[in-house]
């Protein structure tokens, strides 16, 4: 395969509304993105992966689009998005930018005009509204449950003043549906992709890429509660082989219909100039359904998910690390590696929080980032923040209001981030924050973590940067396990670059004659003698 940027680029995830606030009104913004790149830039990435900025209600931290091809004001202008570019043009930075085309907000005019458009109507037929079930339409089509809980299904009154038709929501009631069987959808889409990439994106991330098609709609499914407990990462009572069997045939994701939309988007990014490319957030099991989406004519790349929710643990970890590299040898796409998102919880939060969540979270990035393909940086994953309280008056996640407060969701991890200074909002805004950033972030900021040189940050720029030079990283060759004792990972790369990592809670001996690249916390060596304690990789090369 002829090498390009995005086999082993590494991507910065900014989450706009809580990077940096330029006009104070507690709110990230696009002008405060622009002050702040040089921060990004300095870690070595490749590119910044924006979520939504678009017009939106925001009843889905953005992921509820009212118009796609519109700045959000609370964002700013296209002049700043322009001015962003630029910057990060300067900075060598490339921009990717979200794709939300499961659906749309209900306050776009789309939806508007099928409210106010009788039922079967072309308006209509760009959601998926149908008649109910019962004598009277009063039960919703099918049994199926919103990903964030309660039904997938609410009822519209008609202008009549009578209730009527039903639309199909698989997020919040405020996010209708498309209808992908229409062809207008798709032409709308592309009109939104040529857009973007005529503004000189080098990219897009497809929001629930698997979820387009859907299944006959008058068919209900077997278990619809178990399949929503399936679909959670945090849900572990579970049985393993249920789980399988429920999330390998879901009748509104992975069906074969989607292919056809992304073969067509294919051709047309194909006609730009430049190596741009599509990732699918695609939640596919098993793997192999996964490669599907980045054949040689579909996709470029697919987030592999496995790492958030790997445990700190060598023989899961070589396990996850050969399924994937095997599974993406079939195909021409790199594989991709995640440790956290706006999505999940914090990687340090998830491996426990606290020193030892910390040490195993630095350890963790250090084996990723020596893995082949590309890898995902969530913001703040380089402060190694973890996920910050949140009071429930301060909750917005639209889970935690459609399951009771049952399911926190994910306000916590999408906390703005501390930038310096001794008090909350840390340089994030002048005076206030959307959510309150925690007072001990202090010794988080970015301007305390430049003065330590053993900070999580200077970590991260350390990495990045022999990830970049030496010859064995990046790049897709794979890796070669050596032997080792339970609980060691330990893997060559050529030329010359050897990864220890000791995932017990003992320390590990042993001897090298290879000279010390990294490590995750500090080692002892003694000549050629090494002592790894608890909880540490290191990097080695020849
Ligand atoms: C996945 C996005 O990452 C998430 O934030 C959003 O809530 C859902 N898709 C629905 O768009």
């Amino acid at each position: 395969m002829t090498s390009t940027w995005w086999h082993d680029a590494v991507v910065y995830q900014i989450y706009p509304r809580s990077f940096s606030d330029s006009n104070n009104d507690g709110e990230g913004d696009l002008i405060g993105i622009r002050n702040r790149l040089a921060h990004v830039a300095s870690l070595g990435v490749d590119a910044i992966w924006l979520s939504p900025f678009y017009q939106s209600p925001n009843r889905d931290g953005g992921y509820d689009v009212s118009d796609p091809r519109a700045i959000d004001p609370r964002f700013g202008t296209l002049l700043d998005f322009q001015q962003l570019m630029q910057r990060a043009n300067e900075l060598g930075l490339k921009v990717i930018v979200d794709l939300v085309p499961n659906h749309f907000s209900d306050q776009h005019d789309w939806f508007k005009a099928a409210l106010a458009s009788p039922p079967n109507s072309p308006a209509r037929n760009r959601f998926h509204f149908y008649d109910g079930k019962g004598v009277h339409g009063e039960l919703p089509p099918n049994n199926w449950e919103s990903v964030f809980g309660g039904p997938s299904w609410t009822r519209i009154t008609e202008s009549d003043g009578k209730p009527g038709q039903w639309y199909l929501h698989l997020f919040d009631s405020s996010q209708p549906d498309l209808n992908w069987n229409n062809p207008e959808v798709n032409e709308d889409f592309e009109k939104t992709i040529k857009f973007w990439l005529d503004q000189g994106v080098a990219g897009f991330r497809i929001d629930v890429a698997h979820g387009l098609a859907k299944d006959e709609i008058y068919q209900d499914h077997p278990d619809p509660v178990g399949l929503t407990a399936a679909l959670r990462l945090d849900v572990t009572d579970i049985d393993p082989e249920y789980r399988k069997q429920l999330l390998s045939d879901i009748p509104f994701f992975d069906r074969d219909g989607v292919h056809k939309i992304y073969r067509g988007w294919r051709n047309l990014i194909d006609t730009y100039p430049g190596d741009r490319f599509f990732v699918a957030e695609a939640w596919v099991y098993p793997t192999s359904r996964a490669v599907r989406y980045v054949r040689p004519d579909e996709l470029h790349q697919i987030f592999n998910f496995d790492f958030l929710t790997i445990q700190w643990n060598a023989e899961e970890i070589r396990a996850a690390v050969d399924k994937i590299t095997s599974e993406f040898k079939n195909v021409t796409a790199p594989p991709t590696w995640v440790l956290d998102n706006h999505d999940s919880p914090r990687v340090v939060t998830r491996l426990g929080g606290g020193a030892i969540g910390l040490a195993k979270a630095r350890a963790l990035a250090m084996v990723t980032q020596a893995l082949p393909g590309n890898l995902y940086i969530y913001q703040g994953e380089e402060l190694g923040l973890e996920d910050a309280p949140v009071l429930p008056e301060h909750r917005q996640d639209p889970i935690f209001f459609r399951t009771n407060g049952v399911q926190l969701g994910r306000d916590g991890v999408r906390v703005p981030i501390p930038w310096e200074g001794d008090a909350p909002p840390f340089g994030f805004a002048e005076f206030n924050s959307w959510l309150p950033l925690p007072a001990h972030w202090r010794e988080l900021s970015v301007a305390a973590q430049q003065q330590d040189s053993q900070s999580t940050l200077n970590l991260y720029r350390k990495l990045l940067k022999i990830r970049k030079s030496h010859p064995a990283l990046g790049g897709l060759a794979g890796v070669s396990w050596q032997d080792a004792p339970t609980g060691i990972l330990r893997f060559r790369r050529e030329p010359g670059f050897e990864l220890v990592a000791n995932t017990t809670d003992a320390e590990f001996k042993f001897t090298t004659a290879k000279t010390l690249l990294a490590a995750s916390m500090p080692i002892q060596t003694t000549g050629s003698d090494v002592t790894l304690p608890p909880h540490t990789t290191i990097w080695l090369s020849e």
